[in-house]
């Protein structure tokens, strides 16, 4: 048997000749150019990879969903262009932002160029159901923009409820990787049963990937702007924690800290450090592992196959992903 890592690679070089293939020689360059630079970027292709695995484990194949693993990808890369516009973020994959390589016009341009090209490729998919999962991919687009919107709004909101991040993230995460999977089972034509167990598993496992993510804010070499998160007043699940379980005391200075209207590397430090000591750290990988778990108890509803298999490991990589 092939091993899950010479999968994962097979998988990122299909996924990256055709995402090549996009953008090249075609003018203007001010268009395509930064579209072909976001697209050559170091990204993990999580989200192709969950389609075709998930088109895999209901007995479907990966030539038949390509052009949707493609779409979701360059989906993905619209959100990312977006939303380092949104965060003001000036690295990406390791690598300077769209918006500070050129302008604001320009990745603002590139990531609506970005949706189109998606659904240019989805729409070359070969199903009797294509209208759904058209529907589908548009309904999932919609809860997106929805979830960054609270994302933003919670920035200037003092305090969080810890179920009010938890429905911000399934919009602006996990969404993207429910459709992903949940047009894979349709390609695949696998049964509503599959497509509601993989649409339960990604949910699950796109909350670990979010909440993983509040993490890597804070720990250096993600390639992405060191302690974006606190200086942007995101209300992390770190953030919510340490608000409703730091000692008095510490609540104080964070939400003092929060009221800054620029919040220096001193003040990151010190948020840090009151992370640690309320057990907020701790409490957030606790969480990662619980939602991963949670995850495996769905995908052991599916049948045994090579790709359920596959999935297993897909969950490990997520649990222990250093970027
Ligand atoms: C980043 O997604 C945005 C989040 C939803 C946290 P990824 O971590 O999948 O980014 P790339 O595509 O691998 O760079
Ligand atoms: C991820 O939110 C959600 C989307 C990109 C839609 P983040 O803002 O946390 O993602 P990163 O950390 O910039 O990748
Ligand atoms: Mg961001
Ligand atoms: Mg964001
Ligand atoms: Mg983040």
């Amino acid at each position: 048997v092939e091993s899950f890592e010479s999968k994962l690679s097979h998988f990122r070089t299909v996924i990256n000749e055709r995402l090549n293939e996009v953008a090249v020689n075609a003018q203007p360059a001010s268009f395509y150019e930064p579209v072909r630079y976001v697209l050559e970027g170091d990204g993990k292709r999580i989200r192709p990879i969950l389609l075709i695995l998930a088109c895999q484990s209901v007995g479907g194949d990966i030539n038949q969903c390509l052009n949707a693993a493609v779409a979701i990808e360059l989906l993905h890369n619209f959100t990312l262009v977006h939303d380092d516009i949104m965060d003001h973020d000036d690295l990406r994959r390791g690598r300077i932002t769209v918006h500070k390589k050129w302008d604001q016009a320009t990745a603002i341009l590139a990531g609506d160029g970005l949706v189109a090209l998606a659904y240019q490729n989805l729409l070359k998919t070969e199903s009797d159901r294509i209208l759904e999962i058209s529907k589908i991919f548009t309904e999932g687009i919609i809860d997106l923009c929805e979830g960054q919107a609270l994302d933003k709004d919670f920035e200037s909101r003092p305090e969080i409820e810890l179920n009010e991040y938890m429905r911000m993230i399934e919009k602006k995460t996990a969404r993207l990787l429910m459709i992903a999977s949940e047009i894979g089972v349709i390609i695949g034509r696998g049964s509503q049963k599959e497509q509601s167990i993989l649409g339960q598993f990604s949910l699950e496992l796109g909350c670990a990937f979010q909440i993983r993510d509040d993490v890597l804010d804070i720990e250096h070499s993600s390639g992405k702007s060191y302690a974006s998160d606190i200086r942007q007043k995101k209300k992390t699940i770190l953030f919510v924690h340490a608000l409703n379980h730091a000692r008095q005391n510490d609540r104080d200075r964070l939400q003092k800290i929060y009221q800054k209207p620029e919040i220096n590397s001193n003040d990151i430090e010190t948020i840090r450090s009151i992370f640690e000591t309320a057990g907020s750290l701790s409490f957030t990988l606790n969480q990662v592992e619980t939602r991963i778990n949670n995850a495996r108890a769905a995908l052991n509803k599916l049948r045994l196959t090579d790709a359920q298999h596959d999935l297993h490991e897909l969950l490990n990589l997520i649990l222990t992903r250093k970027n």
